[in-house]
């Protein structure tokens, strides 16, 4: 821990990450063919050139295959899991939940809690923090966090306002906790709002479809994210230059060309997916988590800086370490 750092009382590292994106990929060039937009709309104004779209596979799938590859990297035994979470807007059941039915496809012990977490592309960082609380109380050691959407059902492929940004895919942390070690820290909050972005659910007669106010989001991601990071860094008592990499949502590459040139943060600091996946709301962070770990840019020991922000509306930041 670099002098300065602020030593937490508790306690998670990430061990392990896995994702999994379905096969089938849906390109500009094939939304140009459904509504009224082209290519190079979309690469500008949000640098996606893809997303890839579940056919066959199932959310549950999803889950299982991202879980599978963070479990396998972790070098743990499905039954030492202590907890598992999956944030998720969009899982092929509301009861059971999809936390439940990874619960039985994966052979988890039965006595550990399961269940599903809603705060949109939030989902993910507010589920660690739950993670670590749970497991802080339980005394177990892993925990299985998924964020994993299948937006492909609830887009309104009529509306270019939103079908051109959303996308489908899984990712996946298995979490360590000892006593020991620093708290990820988490910073979480909401501001409650039903008009920037709604999907609408079985108490209302509007279709269950995504609506969104861009503009109104945007503008709301810029003024929440680097607050929360500031936010992040206060509670760890540390700067910039203490965090090795950052991993920011992936809703839109201009918020984040925003960010990273406010805070003068270096092309090899943070990192970009959203041309390949679109937003992938509570699956995208872990996926970029996975994607990194894969690549060898975040190591044992690296200190990741994460911030997300999303429907409610909310916002969470941590600061991870990697075992
Ligand atoms: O995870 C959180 C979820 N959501 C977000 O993070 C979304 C954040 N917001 C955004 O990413 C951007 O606001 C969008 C990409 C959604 C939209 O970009 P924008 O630069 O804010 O565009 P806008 O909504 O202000 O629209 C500008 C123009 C409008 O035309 P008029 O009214 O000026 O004639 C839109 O109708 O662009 C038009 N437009 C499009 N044109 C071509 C909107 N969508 C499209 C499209 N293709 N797909």
């Amino acid at each position: 821990m670099p002098a300065g750092m602020k030593g937490n009382e508790n306690e998670m590292k990430i061990k392990g990450t896995g994702h999994y994106v379905p096969e089938k990929i849906v390109t500009n060039e094939d939304l140009s063919r459904i509504v009224e937009t082209d290519d190079a709309w979309i690469i500008s104004r949000t640098g996606i050139r893809r997303r890839h779209v579940c056919t066959a596979e199932t959310h549950g799938e999803l889950c299982r295959r991202a879980a599978e590859a963070a479990i396998a990297e972790a070098g743990i035994l499905a039954e030492e899991i202590g907890a598992c979470i999956v944030a998720t807007v969009s899982a092929d059941t509301i009861v059971p939940s999809a936390a439940c039915m990874l619960q039985r496809a994966l052979g988890l012990p039965n006595d550990i809690p399961c269940f599903d977490l809603n705060a949109a592309c939030t989902g993910f960082l507010s589920a660690l923090h739950v993670a670590e609380c749970l497991l802080r109380a339980s005394g177990r050691r892993f925990g299985l966090v998924v964020g994993c959407e299948v937006l492909s059902r609830v887009v309104n492929w009529e509306d270019r306002n939103t079908c051109i940004l959303f996308g489908d895919g899984a990712g996946a942390a298995v979490v360590e906790w000892r006593e020991e070690w620093p708290s990820i820290g988490a910073v979480l909050g909401c501001r409650g709002d039903d008009e920037l972005l709604r999907l609408p659910g079985a108490g209302t007669k509007e279709p269950p479809l995504i609506a969104m106010d861009g503009a109104g989001v945007f503008r709301f991601a810029v003024e929440m994210v680097p607050r929360c990071m500031e936010e992040v860094l206060r509670k760890h008592e540390c700067s910039a230059d203490d965090v090795d990499f950052f991993v920011f949502h992936q809703a839109n590459a201009r918020i984040i060309d925003l960010i990273v040139h406010k805070y003068h943060i270096p092309q090899e600091k943070y990192y970009k997916n959203i041309a390949e996946y679109g937003n992938t709301s509570a699956a995208s962070i872990p996926i970029v988590l996975s994607e990194l770990k894969k690549q060898g840019r975040i190591k044992s020991g690296s200190r990741v800086l994460t911030v997300g922000f999303g429907g409610g509306m909310t916002w969470g930041g941590a600061l991870i370490e990697f075992a």
